[in-house]
């Protein structure tokens, strides 16, 4: 199973635009992958499902985490870094089951000019201590609210072949 991870749980995200784009992409190379918005967690995380505990709320996304073998996560830069929801979220998850041994492709992006280059580093190191592999090729797409055509698809010729790219080596990977 796959499973996209829109990395913010901002109302009305460019990331969410940014996974859904991925997931037709997905489908149109004849794979189905579900989409996990982080806006979809318990608003009451931080005391539900830290430190051992469990709510009924987050049993459903924990069983879409654990069915998952290959990851991609699209990861907003947030103060130069990836957004603490994200790190609440794997901390939620159960250890070390969730991530072990599994497969993720990482892709930054941002309003600014980086593409949250030093985020998708941070990460990277999270999912090493996790046993989550990470493929090689990442991809960092800056200035983000410039990507988009009316449709909430990328349009930019080169950004679309590196998201192919992208896709095309994670699907084998
Ligand atoms: C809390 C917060 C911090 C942010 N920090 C940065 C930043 O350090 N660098 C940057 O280029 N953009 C930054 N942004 C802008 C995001 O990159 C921008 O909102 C982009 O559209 C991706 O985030 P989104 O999915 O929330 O829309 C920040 C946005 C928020 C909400």
């Amino acid at each position: 199973m796959i499973t996209i991870v829109s990395a913010t749980n901002r109302p009305g995200s460019s990331t969410l635009k940014v996974a859904q784009f991925y997931q037709k992409q997905l489908k149109e190379k004849g794979l189905d992958a579900g989409i996990l918005s982080l806006s979809q967690l318990p608003a009451n995380l931080i005391e539900s499902d830290l430190y051992g505990k469990r709510s009924a709320a987050f049993e459903p996304i924990q069983q879409v985490v654990t069915q998952t073998e290959k990851f991609l996560f699209i990861i907003p830069e947030y103060n130069g870094s990836f957004p603490g929801v994200l790190k609440t979220f794997i901390d939620a998850c159960s250890f070390p089951e969730s991530f072990y041994e599994k497969k993720a492709a990482l892709t930054g992006i941002s309003s600014g000019k980086y593409g949250n280059i030093r985020g998708i580093d941070h990460f990277t190191g999270v999912c090493h201590y996790l046993h989550l592999n990470v493929m090689s090729l990442k991809l960092h797409i800056a200035a983000i609210n410039k990507e988009f055509d009316e449709n909430s698809n990328f349009f930019k010729p080169d950004t679309l072949q590196f998201v192919n790219e992208q896709i095309d080596k994670f699907i084998v990977f």
